[in-house]
């Protein structure tokens, strides 16, 4: 498809093959210089410990076209730094921050007619990711690895933008309590299939996770962060090891303080103690920030602040955190990188 016929303010969550890719390659116990292709079909061995033993992992960003036209990207060094500790919890080689911002820069430069335009509300989906590959059969690190970058230009994750939707609690763990929860492998998201399937036939958007060692707390909504607001004004958001770290959620923590002057608590979010929070939200690079209608546990319903409208805290949020990635207000220093 060519950047001219895509519908901008009508893109959902779905691969475009735009114009080009970069890879690098792994072997002999060092990176190559890598280069942009153009051919989005990879050949590896049938054998390569990503397809057999999940040695795998992503990363997920976005770009942003500003209203002067330019482009930026929102804390590639954090996907970066995040990626390296994927990295290591799967023995995979790391892949230097410098390069990866690199890399990332190089990949939307070069499908610079996939940016969408200002006031759309799409962006660039970026998708670095490593696997490994190379002949092997026993369990044991790969012999070479493939490190690659391609982008997709994005609308909503969850249709309905800013208009709250609702989660079913699952049974399911996507992780165990010190296994691979906390970095972003493949495995994860293949343990969510299933309850995501369920969820999505009873017409939710997705499932809150508890965690893995009690089913008390709330760990991760779907692939994406959880946060409630306190009745107190105050920004509460679960803390656990099997969580993903997300960037989104750790940035909109600095929002709620230091723009918003809300207090800000990583603590135990219990799943029988909801009516702590009168707003809810899901936050990530794809869901950007959802809001929570209800969240259905144990044949209840539990409704935050409203089924059809966001609250004012996470409106708030909201637009300031998308406020800062589209240019329109000063961010922290350090957080946004020009092309
Ligand atoms: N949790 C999971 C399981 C995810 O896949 C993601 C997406 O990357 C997030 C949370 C949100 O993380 P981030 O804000 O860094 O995109
Ligand atoms: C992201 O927000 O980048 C994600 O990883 C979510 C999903 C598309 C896997």
């Amino acid at each position: 498809m060519s950047s001219l016929n895509i519908d901008w303010s009508n893109l959902g969550f779905n691969y475009i093959k735009t114009d080009f890719r970069y890879i690098s390659i792994w072997k002999d116990g060092k990176w190559d210089d890598g280069k942009l292709v153009e051919d989005n079909m990879l050949t590896i061995s049938e054998a390569s410990t990503a397809l057999h033993y999940g040695q795998q992992c992503f990363e997920g960003l976005k770009a942003y076209r500003t209203k002067d036209g330019s482009i930026q990207l929102f804390r590639p060094d954090a996907n970066a730094n995040r990626m390296i500790s994927t990295c290591r919890r799967l023995l995979m080689p790391e892949f230097p921050v410098e390069r990866f911002i690199d890399a990332v820069k190089q990949v939307v430069k070069a499908n610079e007619g996939f940016v969408p335009p200002y006031g759309t509300g799409a962006t660039l989906y970026i998708r670095p990711f490593m696997i490994g590959i190379g002949h092997n059969i026993g369990v044991k690190p790969a012999p070479e690895y493939l490190f690659g970058v391609f982008c997709v230009p994005v609308g909503a994750y969850f249709k309905g933008g800013q208009t709250p939707v609702n989660y079913i609690v699952t049974d399911f763990d996507r992780a165990a309590p010190k296994g691979t929860g906390g970095v972003k492998v493949g495995g994860n998201y293949a343990a969510s299939l299933l309850p995501h399937e369920e969820a999505a036939k009873e017409g939710f958007a997705d499932c809150i996770y508890l965690d893995p060692a009690t089913h008390t707390r709330i760990e991760e909504v779907g692939a994406a962060n959880f946060f409630g607001i306190t009745r107190d004004n105050k920004f509460v958001t679960p803390v656990s090891q099997s969580i993903l770290p997300s960037i989104t959620k750790y940035s909109l923590m600095q929002i709620a303080e230091e723009y918003m002057g809300m207090e800000v608590i990583e603590r135990d979010v219990y799943i029988d103690n909801l009516d702590e929070f009168c707003e809810a939200g899901a936050c990530g690079t794809a869901a950007v920030i959802t809001p929570i209608g209800g969240i259905k546990y144990k044949d209840k319903l539990h409704v935050f602040y409203s089924e059809e409208e966001v609250g004012p805290v996470t409106s708030k949020l909201y637009n300031t955190l998308i406020g800062i990635q589209f240019g329109e207000i000063d961010a922290p220093k350090g957080w946004i990188y020009t092309l």
